[in-house]
């Protein structure tokens, strides 16, 4: 399973990537109005940091970039997300999963340029985009458990369907907006391809209580044993 940092802000990029790794960055417009940057100045960063890395190509490093969300028209979408991708060629296009954003990321698509269909709340949403070749699907989580839904069946059935038409590992699942390290591990055992997260949710990953306790249990052994 692959990690993905939901992030615009690249002191967490570089944090993430340098210390417990990641696979890649996701963003959205409420993350790069977080990065405090203008959108332009935001990617351009991410992009040159890449460079920096050695991390160019989008099978080594994908970075979702969302167009304007305001657009309603597949051409308005179809220009921005050209102009964005010339930035960076691991810049992949957010698009939004509505019947102008499905044009749009089948135009682009077949241009060479990758698409992450996103905002996608049901399984037969997650299809059209996979028909049409998309790299990425973006089933939101947290926001759908929040309201009371459990997201195991709904990860799972998304997966089945791939598995069924041939589409899994081809349009990559992205598990969205996770909350907690349950959800990684529910997406993980549903066999969503990747799961976005923001930084806090990774680090609580790598915290448990009795992983703390039997810390404290050793180090009192320890300290109660001659040494040599
Ligand atoms: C996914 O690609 C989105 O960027 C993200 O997970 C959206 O959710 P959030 O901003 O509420 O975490």
């Amino acid at each position: 399973m692959k990690f993905f940092l939901d992030s615009a802000k690249l002191d967490e990029i570089k944090l993430a990537y340098n210390t417990f790794g990641i696979d890649g960055v996701t963003t959205n417009p409420r993350h790069i109005m977080l990065s405090g940057k203008p959108f332009m100045t935001a990617i351009t960063d991410i992009a040159n940091w890449i460079k920096e890395e050695g991390l160019e190509g989008v099978d080594k490093f994908p970075v979702s970039v969302e167009i304007n969300p305001h657009f309603d028209k597949a051409e308005d979408m179809v220009e921005m997300a050209r102009k964005v991708a010339k930035i960076s060629p691991n810049f992949v296009i957010k698009i939004p999963a509505i019947e102008p954003g499905i044009t749009a990321a089948r135009i682009l698509e077949k241009e060479g340029i990758r698409t992450n269909v996103t905002l996608i709340f049901s399984p037969s949403q997650a299809i059209l985009p996979a028909k049409n070749g998309s790299l990425f699907v973006s089933p939101f989580i947290g926001w759908k458990e929040q309201n009371g839904e459990d997201c195991k069946e709904y990860i799972k059935n998304i997966v089945e369907i791939y598995k069924n038409y041939g589409f899994y590992g081809k349009t990559q699942i992205i598990c969205a907006a996770i909350r907690t390290p349950k959800q990684i591990a529910d997406c993980a055992v549903a066999g969503a391809d990747i799961v976005t997260c923001g930084l806090a949710v990774f680090q609580d990953c790598m915290k448990h209580a009795y992983t703390n306790q039997g810390l404290n249990t050793f180090c009192e052994a320890w300290d109660n044993t001659v040494t040599e």
